[in-house]
């Protein structure tokens, strides 16, 4: 009697706070005056977008956790990644070497900067920089974390974005330029107002806001999130049922020899930087030896995503291979041995260089799951296409 007396209470105090609870308030984020201004150089909605990263099951089972993001904060770092008054001659914003319909790379093995200038490395695409969100930074998750750029040299997307916007070959701006080139914008005081509460533009609300963006950007709606998340076993090993019998062959050779390194689930690298054989000795990039100084870094590089992987040609820290088929041929016969050669590259920890020698068929199969992680949703999401008019 008393139990249902408690439970009758219960019920009534839902529904009395449910009949109570106030209705969703629909307002426009903009005044009328401020939309108006904005329309003039943007297209922007006439609400705020929202900048949460849509998971699948698998990514919540695999334990990826979402960045905490600032909607207001993404939504001027949006217009900010487009806009090419922040570079030095006028030409060049983030987007120029990080292109939506590329998963945010770059078609061509170095990218071009102001002035036409060219750097050494291969654009990193950077849709998928939120599987990683979680665990990059030290001021999340310690010195263990994951790291920007080829070499980790960056090790959070505030001071990676410093780096990009001052390089010479980049953009080639100092802070107080940047600063000049936003103010001298109108509309950037709205966007300002609403992220930070007042108009005032300072170089470190100008990377947050970037870095919001870019942390924002997920990519989780491949072929392959769907397969592993329908999939009721909850192995990646088993096949997945909205696969081809060829990608679920492909499969199989992938987590046989490449998640060593590149992870089962495309979500965290297993390891942080590797030599993957391209050359049997030190080139003129060191890689991570590079910033490190330490011998066994030298000629290893950051292990990237291959999410998207089919969209990022070409290949590489230095872009040599053009398709997936010539980065498979790689792995299957010309991994060369070099003093750093990843040991899950070698036939034994000290052994020889370990070449796949797989069959025609089976390299083929392993191309086609590499296009299985390809998410077409991420190309054409209109919160991450150029804002400007
Ligand atoms: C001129 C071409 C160019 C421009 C402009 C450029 N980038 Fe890059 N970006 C690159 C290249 C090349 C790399 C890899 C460089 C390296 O690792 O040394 C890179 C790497 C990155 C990375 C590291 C990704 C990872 O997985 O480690 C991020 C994030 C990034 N860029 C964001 C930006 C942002 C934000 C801007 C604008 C403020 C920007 N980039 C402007 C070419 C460019
Ligand atoms: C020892 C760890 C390791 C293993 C095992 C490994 N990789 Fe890699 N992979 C790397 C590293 C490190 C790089 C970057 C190397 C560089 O650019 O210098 C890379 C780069 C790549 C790239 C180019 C990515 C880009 O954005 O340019 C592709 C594609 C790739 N690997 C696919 C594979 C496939 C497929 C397999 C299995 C046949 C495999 N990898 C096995 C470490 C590994």
């Amino acid at each position: 009697m008393q139990r249902i007396a408690t439970l009758s209470l219960l019920v009534c105090f839902y529904l009395f706070t449910a009949c109570n609870e106030k209705p969703e308030i629909i307002y426009s984020d903009y005044l009328p005056e401020e939309k108006a201004l904005l329309d003039q150089y943007l297209n922007l909605p006439d609400d705020l977008d929202v900048y949460d990263p849509k998971f699948l099951y698998n990514m919540v089972n695999a334990g990826v956790v979402r960045p905490r993001l600032d909607r207001r904060k993404a939504v001027l770092g949006r217009v900010l990644f487009y806009d090419k008054n922040l570079s030095k001659d006028g030409t060049i914003s983030c987007a120029s070497c990080h292109k939506q319909e590329l998963a945010f790379g770059d078609n061509k093995a170095v990218s071009a900067g102001v002035y036409g200038r060219t750097g050494e490395r291969n654009a990193l695409p950077l849709s998928a920089v939120v599987s990683f969100a979680s665990q990059y930074g030290t001021d999340n998750n310690g010195t263990s974390a994951l790291r920007f750029f080829w070499d980790n040299r960056s090790e959070t997307a505030v001071s990676q974005i410093m780096a990009s916007m001052s390089n010479p070959k980049e953009m080639d701006m100092h802070l107080d330029e940047i600063v000049a080139a936003v103010e001298n914008q109108p509309f950037y005081s709205v966007l300002f107002e609403k992220a930070y509460g007042d108009p005032q533009v300072l170089p470190e609300r100008v990377t947050e806001a970037i870095a919001s963006f870019v942390n924002a950007m997920g990519s989780f709606q491949s072929r392959f999130d769907q397969g592993d998340s329908d999939n009721p076993s909850g192995y990646v090993e088993t096949n997945f049922t909205n696969f081809t019998a060829a990608e679920n062959r492909g499969k199989t050779v992938y987590l046989q020899n490449c998640a060593t390194c590149h992870s089962s689930r495309m979500t965290q690298t297993a390891l942080h930087n590797a030599n993957n054989g391209l050359d049997a000795e030190l080139t003129g990039d060191p890689g991570v030896g590079g910033i490190t100084g330490i011998s066994s870094d030298m000629g290893t590089f950051k292990v990237p995503t291959l999410r998207n992987i089919a969209l990022s040609a070409p290949y590489m820290h230095d872009g040599r291979f053009q398709t997936l088929e010539q980065v498979v041929e790689h792995y299957n016969s010309g991994i060369q041995d070099h003093p750093n050669l990843s040991p899950a590259l070698r036939t034994d920890a000290y052994g020889a260089p370990r070449r796949l020698n797989l069959t025609e068929a089976q390299k083929q199969d392993l191309v086609t799951f590499l296009y299985t992680l390809t998410d077409e949703s991420m190309r054409t999401d209109r919160r991450f296409s150029n804002p400007f008019k």
